[in-house]
C-alpha cells in the first residue's frame, strides 16, 4: 500500500490503530487534531496541519487594550446590558454603516458570546415565528456546527450543495424550496466555509428578491468579513462595501464574527445585526413561548437572556475598543489578515503543480479568491481515500463530505496554521505523493 512515505509509515499505522478512528478520511476534525498530535510527538516530524480552522495570528491589541482597562476599572463584578452596553452598540452599528453601507438601528445590534451563539439563538427564535414553516434551509456546503446546533435543538433542515447552482441557476433552485411553505428561514456563509466561493451581487440580489417574495429571513453569515481579498473593503465609509444581502431584501439577520478578522476567537464575542424591519415586526406565534410578539424583543429578553444573560462585560469593552478603531480609520482589519490569502496563493500552485485540483474553483466566470480555506481533490480518490493517504505524507485536512458537500472528492484545506517556512516541506510531499501515483 502506502510507501516511502515522508513520515515513517509504521509508526502512522500503528498510531490510527490505537486511535481507534476505523478511517481517518471520515474522522470529524477533532479525531484528526487529536491522531497528527500523537503521530507528531512519536515520529518528531512537522505536519502540514491543515485541519482546524483557528486564526493564526496575534490577537487585536485594541480589543486586548480597552479589555484590559474595563476589568481594571471593575466591570467584572457587574452584569452587563443582555442587548449590549450602548457604546457598543452605537459603535457595531457604525461599523455596518461604515463597511456594508447599510443603515441599522443600534437596538438591533446585539453582541453574543462568538457569533455561535448568534446563530444558536437565532434558530431557536426563527423555528418560532409561524406555527406552519418548520424548516431552515442550507445553502451548503457549510460550517458542520450550525446542523449540529439544528440536531440538538432538534430542528428541522434541509440543505443542498449550491455547486451546480450559482448565478440564474440558483433562483430556481431556492424557489423550488421556498414555494412549498415550510421553510421560515436560509443560511449560507459567505465567504464561504468550507469553499471559499463568495457570491455575486447578482446571486445575492436573488437570494434578497425571494427572500422578500416568500417572506423567508436570511441569515447571513460574515465570519470572513471582508477576506474576499480581491476587493479592498477596508475603508471606512468608502466604496467597495463588502457584498451583503441587506442591499436586496429588509428580512436579514447577519452573524459578524470577531475571531477570524480581528483575531479574537478566544474571548468568545460576535454581533448579531437585526435589520429594523425583523426587529419591529410582530409574529403572532411568538405569544405562544414569549412575552412578547415582537422579534427583537423576544431574541434579546426571551433568548438571549436565558441562554447567557448577554456577554461577557470586559469583553464587549474589547468589541467596542476594535470596532471604534475601525471605524476610525486607525485599524486597517483587512491588511492585518491578508496573509492567509498570501498563503493559500502559494499553496493552490504547490497541490495544482503536483496533479491535485482545486473543487470549488469559480465564483460564476471570475476564479474564486485566495483565502482561508480552498478545497482539492486528486483524480480518481474520494476524499476519504486521499486523507487516509495524506497522513502517512505529513499532511492533514478534513473530508468536504462532512460539509453538506456533494463534492465526495474534496478535501478541505484550511491555511491559517501553515507557516510560509513550511512551504518546502509541503512541496517534497505533494511531489513524493505525486510520484507515488503516478
Ligand atoms: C462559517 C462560520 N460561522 C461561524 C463561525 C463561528 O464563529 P465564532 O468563533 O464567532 O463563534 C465560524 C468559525 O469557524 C465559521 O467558520
Amino acid at each position: 500500500m502506502v510507501k516511502n512515505t515522508p513520515i515513517d509509515s509504521t509508526i502512522v499505522s500503528r498510531k490510527i490503530a490505537e486511535s481507534g478512528i476505523k478511517e481517518v478520511g471520515k474522522a470529524s476534525i477533532r479525531e484528526i487534531k487529536r491522531l497528527i498530535d500523537q503521530i507528531e510527538n512519536e515520529s518528531g516530524e512537522k505536519f502540514i496541519r491543515m485541519e482546524m480552522g483557528i486564526p493564526g495570528l496575534p490577537p487585536n491589541h485594541f480589543g486586548v487594550e480597552a479589555q484590559i482597562e474595563a476589568l481594571q476599572n471593575g466591570v467584572a463584578a457587574i452584569y452587563p446590558d443582555i442587548q449590549g452596553i450602548p457604546i457598543v452598540k452605537t459603535e457595531m452599528a457604525r461599523f455596518v454603516k461604515n463597511f456594508l453601507n447599510i443603515e441599522v438601528n443600534p437596538d438591533g445590534c446585539i453582541p453574543t458570546v462568538g457569533s455561535m451563539q448568534g446563530s444558536f439563538a437565532s434558530y431557536l427564535l426563527l423555528a418560532r415565528i409561524y406555527e406552519k414553516r418548520n424548516t431552515t434551509l442550507f445553502i451548503d456546503p457549510g460550517f458542520p456546527v450550525h446542523k449540529m446546533q439544528h440536531r440538538v435543538l432538534d430542528l428541522k433542515f434541509e440543505t443542498f450543495d449550491v455547486y451546480n447552482f450559482r448565478g440564474e441557476a440558483l433562483r430556481e433552485k431556492l424557489e423550488s424550496y421556498f414555494s412549498k411553505g415550510h421553510i421560515h428561514s436560509v443560511i449560507y456563509s459567505n465567504p464561504n466555509n468550507p469553499s471559499w466561493i463568495c457570491f455575486t451581487e447578482k446571486e445575492l440580489q436573488i437570494i434578497g428578491e425571494l427572500a422578500t417574495k416568500y417572506d423567508i429571513v436570511v441569515m447571513e453569515d460574515l465570519a470572513y468579513f471582508a477576506m474576499d481579498f480581491r476587493k479592498d473593503y477596508s475603508h471606512p465609509a468608502q466604496a467597495p462595501f463588502q457584498p451583503s444581502v441587506a442591499n436586496y431584501t429588509d428580512n436579514y439577520i447577519l452573524f459578524i464574527s470577531s475571531s477570524k478578522a480581528f483575531s479574537y476567537a478566544g474571548e468568545r464575542i460576535g454581533m448579531l445585526v437585526i435589520s429594523d424591519v425583523l426587529y419591529n415586526r410582530k409574529f403572532e406565534n411568538l405569544l405562544k413561548y414569549y412575552v412578547s410578539d415582537a422579534f427583537g424583543y423576544s431574541m434579546v429578553f426571551g433568548t438571549i437572556y436565558p441562554l447567557s444573560s448577554g456577554t461577557s462585560h470586559s469583553t464587549q469593552y474589547a468589541l467596542y475598543g476594535i470596532l471604534k478603531a475601525a471605524n476610525e480609520g486607525k485599524f486597517n482589519f483587512v491588511e492585518e489578515v491578508k496573509i492567509y490569502g498570501e498563503k493559500a496563493k502559494e499553496m493552490k500552485r504547490l497541490f495544482t503543480e503536483n496533479g491535485f485540483n482545486i473543487v470549488y474553483d469559480k465564483d460564476e466566470n471570475e476564479p474564486i479568491a485566495d483565502g482561508f480555506y480552498f478545497t482539492f481533490s486528486y483524480p480518481g480518490m474520494t476524499g476519504a481515500e486521499l486523507l487516509n493517504e495524506l497522513v502517512y505524507y505529513g499532511i492533514s485536512a478534513i473530508s468536504l463530505a462532512i460539509t453538506g458537500s456533494d463534492r465526495i472528492e474534496g478535501i478541505r484545506a484550511c491555511t491559517s496554521l501553515v507557516n510560509k517556512s513550511q512551504f518546502g516541506d509541503l512541496e517534497f510531499r505533494l511531489k513524493t505523493f505525486h510520484q507515488n501515483h503516478s
